[in-house]
């Protein structure tokens, strides 16, 4: 049986948001696939073809296990796996190519497919529940404090670490929403061009070519490539289905000294799962044993369905916190994406770093946009709360209509994404033709589920569908999506 039905109880902020009949991943073993049959690595984000022929290598490394080729299919159930990308380099002969060869490591991995499934939707003008950004106006605290800066000339650089009532504003924030955790935004803050600048930002400044670092798998796209282009290798632990949880033994396995950090992000993109905190504990005793640090990305902070405390920010777990970086940004929480303003919290010396090659990489975030930010900041604690009730009612309507069309899923605790098992249309599991297809013969665009693995097979049952939407947006896919049922 592929699917159990589940009632399933929401709350949030202590109130019963009402209960759904919704549809669970599977719990059983999914039948094993022949290296024939997985799809090719080209949409992997951290491919391995291209590196074959040039010295990379690809382990398996596990608890007890021999190294092995994955045998499943579904993270619901990942085999216990560990994948060790190395990259070429140490003195070897540069690959061969003519005048149009590109570097090693731009070989590696490939263009995002959440973004190239944007650029699809709208040749096909489809409802994009692809790429997660909103369809809704933000704040107009935001629009106005940017409007007025920049009628007041303030065009120029900012401080290239971040306009001092910014940094000031964010550190007020942090105080206010989690007492206890102060931060000096003298030498503790550098703000950056998006929480995509932020990460690569801190890669380069902390992590040393030939490290490693650890991601959970399904992750953000954006890791792999980061730690590549940081010159460190990814190695993969997998979160295990219907919730996503860590198995301790595999992720003892993973650490070793030559682990540099771990990333998290939690609420995380794209499963939905917020990080308990036990799985933080376990991770602070591991990052003290093997002297690691904690890269956690942290944008989707004030969108979870768990209630207050539901979010435990990683640099608040008792030995964490001076071997945390905190990465954030306006992105999400205040619905807008396009203005590309983040930052990062961290001890004085890692932020001195994150700040010199921050300077190199982008000199500075928008000026007006930081005092955007300044006014975000100041927003009152009920702001907070209207986005979780509205993302409630935009999360609850999207999984009404995706279990009423036929797919499997379990409703996320947090960030706005659905994972959905694709089973019961696609049994031969090919995760971007089904995409296409749902595009174009549904007019619904979604990611592929293999965009969130570094081995495609992996994903090759699950897409993913993004609900920062109106409501009338949602409506309009639901209906689309009835066709299916
Ligand atoms: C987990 C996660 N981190 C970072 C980003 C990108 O953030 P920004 O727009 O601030 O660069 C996204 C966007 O979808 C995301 O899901």
């Amino acid at each position: 049986m592929l699917s159990q039905r589940h009632r399933i109880h929401i709350l949030a902020h202590g109130l019963s948001y009402g209960s759904c009949e919704w549809h669970l991943f599977p719990v059983a073993a999914p039948p094993a696939v022949s290296a024939e049959e997985r799809p090719g690595p080209a949409r992997c984000p951290v491919g391995r073809r291209e590196l074959g022929h040039d010295g990379f290598v690809t382990e398996r490394a596990s608890a007890g296990q021999p190294n092995t080729a994955p045998s499943a299919v579904s993270p619901a159930v990942s085999p216990i796996m560990l994948q060790d990308a190395r990259l070429p380099g140490g003195g070897q002969a540069r690959p061969a190519g003519g005048p149009l060869r590109v570097s090693a490591k731009a070989g590696t991995f490939t263009e995002s497919v959440i973004r190239e499934m944007t650029r699809l939707c709208l040749a096909h003008d489809g409802i994009n529940l692809a790429q997660g950004f909103p369809d809704f106006p933000c704040p107009a605290e935001l629009k106005e404090a940017a409007k007025a800066a920049i009628d007041a000339d303030d065009n120029q650089y900012a401080i290239t670490w971040g306009a001092k009532a910014f940094r000031r504003a964010i550190a007020a924030k942090v105080a206010r929403t989690y007492p206890g955790w102060t931060v000096d935004p003298e030498t503790e803050i550098c703000v950056t061009c998006g929480s995509t600048e932020a990460m690569i930002a801190t890669m380069l400044a902390l992590v040393d070519p030939g490290e490693e670092v650890l991601l959970f798998e399904p992750f953000y796209e954006n890791y792999g490539p980061d730690t590549i282009l940081s010159g460190a290798r990814p190695k993969f632990v997998p979160l295990h289905g219907p919730d996503w949880s860590i198995d301790e033994a595999q992720l003892r396995a993973a650490f070793s000294d030559r682990v540099r950090a771990v990333v998290i992000n939690t609420p995380h993109n794209p499963t939905g799962k917020v990080f308990t905190r036990a799985e933080l504990e376990l991770i602070a005793e591991l990052c003290q044993r093997h002297d690691a640090l904690v890269f956690t990305d942290e944008i989707y902070e004030h969108i979870q369905y768990l209630g207050p405390g539901g979010h435990i920010p990683p640099a608040t777990v008792p030995g964490l916190a001076d071997r945390t970086v905190t990465i954030n940004a306006l992105s999400k929480t205040y619905a807008v994406t396009g203005w590309r303003v983040g930052w990062t919290i961290a001890p004085p010396a890692y932020t001195a770093a994150i700040r010199k090659v921050h300077d190199f990489l982008t000199v500075g975030a928008a000026a007006p946009l930081q005092a955007g930010g300044a006014a975000a900041m100041a927003l009152p604690s009920s702001y907070y709360d209207s986005i979780v009730t509205d993302y409630l009612e935009r999360r609850d309507l999207l999984c009404g209509a995706l279990a009423a069309a036929g797919f499997h899923f379990r409703p996320p605790d947090g960030a706005y994404y659905v994972m959905c098992d694709t089973r019961s249309f696609d049994p031969d599991g090919d995760d971007v033709a089904f995409a296409r297809r749902l595009l174009e013969t549904v007019g619904v665009a979604s990611v592929p589920g293999s965009s969130f693995f570094n081995e495609p097979a992996y994903g090759r049952h699950i897409i993913r569908f993004a609900f920062p939407k109106r409501l009338d947006t949602l409506r309009a896919a639901a209906q689309r999506l009835a066709i299916l049922a």
